[in-house]
């Protein structure tokens, strides 16, 4: 089996990639770990507890990571997630943590992970950068010890989906984006390939009515399709870190090696993604990026490993 460390800030479409890890068999969840972003360290603490208890998996262990950027002021996505990082109906179907966090940081964890696995373990990132780069700030030979960090953030050839040029992920901490994918040699996958690889709306019909975790899911889906203003997105749900496990369990992405820098000048495109697709900078390539997604093909692993946990 694959040792996975999952670093999250649930936030639903977290909430998918924590569910897909813990549904397949050939993964083995080491724990979480949990940082700001679409909402504060508290919530993201509170909601990955809560979604570990509601499933019956409250032997992984979580811990807590940053509560704030490296530089900038937090700003978080609670008009995507829903209040507090969850739509209200997810919140009421959870349960209040009966258990905490353990006592160590979410950096220091991720380092005792690696140093205990090696290259065995993968590490997902699939919130701001924080924890991940303060790991490597203590010690810079994390990314060399474990298989891969992978990352969701990034917009290549896209726009950004907070401001023109970034993803949110990277935005929220352009510094330590800029840190784990210049010197972590990480696989970056970003909205190029996540946001093509939306659920259809029917994709709900799945899940609807298969217990109350089916409900979960459908709920997470039928939030997610929705504009900030209420109205139904095109098309579906847009569900990134959910496509990042895609890349992880099954083969819908496909790879590049690249040069990629992170923009922290503080202008604005602060947090872009500076990808030298030409090799204007003759560079060594120092990241792999997904470039294409095999869009049926993604769907299917993102919704065959959300189904292992249900009823038939
Ligand atoms: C990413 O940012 C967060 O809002 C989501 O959970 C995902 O990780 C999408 O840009
Ligand atoms: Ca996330």
């Amino acid at each position: 089996t694959n040792k996975l460390l999952l670093d999250v800030d649930p936030g639903i479409d977290d909430a998918l990639a924590i569910l897909m890890a813990l549904g397949n068999a050939d993964v083995e969840v080491v724990g979480l770990t949990t940082v700001m972003g679409n909402t504060t360290i508290e919530n993201t603490t509170n909601n990955a507890l809560a979604l570990l208890e509601f499933v019956d998996r409250t032997d992984i262990p979580v811990a807590e990571g940053a509560g704030r950027p490296f530089a900038d002021e937090l700003v978080m996505a609670e008009y995507v997630h829903g209040p507090g990082g969850v739509p209200e109906t997810v919140r009421e179907a959870l349960p209040d943590p009966s258990t905490e966090p353990i006592d160590q940081h979410a950096a220091d964890f991720i380092l005792e992970q690696a140093e205990e696995h090696g290259d065995d373990l993968t590490i997902a990132a699939v919130g701001p950068q924080t924890n991940v780069a303060l790991a490597m700030a203590k010690d810079p030979t994390l990314p060399d010890t474990v298989a891969d960090i992978y990352q969701m953030g990034g917009a290549l050839k896209t726009t950004g989906n907070v401001t023109p040029q970034a993803s949110f992920n990277f935005y929220v901490d352009a510094a330590a984006a800029a840190r784990v994918v210049q010197d972590g040699w990480p696989t970056v996958v970003g909205l190029d390939v996540t946001e093509p690889a939306y659920l259809p709306l029917e994709a709900q019909e799945r899940f609807r009515g298969r217990g109350s975790l089916g409900d979960v899911i459908a709920d997470i889906l039928e939030y997610k399709a929705q504009g900030p203003d209420g109205t139904v997105a095109e098309g579906g749900s847009i569900t990134s870190d959910a496509v990042v496990l895609a890349g992880f369990l099954g083969d819908p992405l496909t790879y590049e090696d690249a040069y990629v820098e992170i923009d922290t000048t503080g202008g604005p495109s602060n947090g872009a993604t500076v990808y030298d697709e030409h090799g204007v900078y003759e560079k060594q390539p120092n990241c792999t990026v997904a470039l294409d997604v095999h869009i049926e093909h993604c769907r299917e692993v993102v919704m065959s490993n959300l189904e292992k946990l249900l009823p038939e």
